[in-house]
């Protein structure tokens, strides 16, 4: 048995340096508290609480402590408030999300309507739209567009959408609106994690997807694999692996999500060598 882990797999550049940042926080200070759940993994969280990290989503937890703002970013108006109450504030909203605040704010200020493809829901949506005074017009795969056709306008996608929704959008939003910014914001660290995911589960018997039950971009990684790879199971953790079901499969394949810690990975890379006798033959 043989088993080999998908090029690009795991923590993305923006969630690894939120953790790393927050880690090295909580060693200095007391009274951590991170904005909202710093990454959906539960196994990430209580490893982060274990440095007595906590989480809230009510600011004045951290009045005398240390508010951390996780890689999702937040409305500008946070920033505002955190100012105000004299909070300690690390930032640790990815440098990709920061950019789109960036540009929304620009453009919001010079009168722009600002469409936002991606889930309405998302908390990076949400904070995207809190930099244009949350008048952003969000577009999904079921939106009808009714805009004003002779407003000037922009659009930015939510870091983690496919360029396939994204394209589709922006026809929609160009057929309603002369003169449309396009902004393509979308990250290639999930695009090169799907990429490799596809490719990895095309080649393989059985493919493992490892990530958290509620990460949006893990479920997606375990419906392209499935696509590829019938055999496909998406596990939180090393215990879900029933190492006797899979023993008669010859290449067993590995992605994670994006919110997914290396030593996770390991203890089912582990658990697979020590139970199945299987050889990794690594990235
Ligand atoms: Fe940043 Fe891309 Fe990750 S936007 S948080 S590096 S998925």
């Amino acid at each position: 048995m043989k088993i080999e882990i998908a090029l690009e797999s795991g923590f993305c550049y923006g969630v690894k340096s939120a953790v790393t940042k927050t880690i090295e926080i909580a060693k200095k200070e007391k009274n951590v508290y991170t904005y909202g759940q710093l990454i959906h993994n539960a196994q990430a969280l209580e490893y982060l609480n274990s440095f007595g990290v906590n989480t809230t989503d009510n600011i004045e937890d951290a009045i005398g402590g240390t508010l951390i703002i996780r890689s999702h970013g937040v409305k500008k108006d946070i920033y505002d408030k955190v100012k105000l109450l004299d909070i300690n504030l690390i930032d640790a909203t990815c440098p990709f999300v920061k950019k789109i605040h960036k540009i929304v704010y620009k453009y919001y200020k010079d009168g722009y309507q600002v469409f936002i493809v991606g889930n309405k829901n998302h908390p990076e949506v949400i904070g995207i739209n809190g930099w244009c005074e949350n008048t952003a017009i969000i577009v999904d795969d079921n939106s009808i567009i009714n805009a004003n056709n002779s407003q000037k306008s922009i659009v930015v996608a939510q870091t983690t959408i496919t360029l396939e929704l994204f394209n589709k959008a922006v026809e929609k939003i160009a057929n309603n609106v002369k003169n449309l910014i396009i902004h393509n914001t979308i990250c290639s660290a999930t695009t090169k994690r799907q990429n490799s995911a596809n490719e990895l589960s095309k080649r393989v018997d059985f493919m493992i997807v490892i990530g958290g039950k509620n990460s949006s971009n893990t479920k997606k990684l375990y419906q392209i694999c499935k696509k590829n790879c019938n055999n496909s199971l998406h596990i939180e953790i090393a215990d879900e692996i029933m190492v006797t079901n899979i023993k008669k499969y010859d290449k067993i394949g590995i992605t994670a999500g994006a919110s997914t810690p290396d030593w996770v990975i390991n203890q089912v890379i582990d658990k697979i060598e020590n139970e199945g006798e299987g050889t990794n033959s690594g990235k």
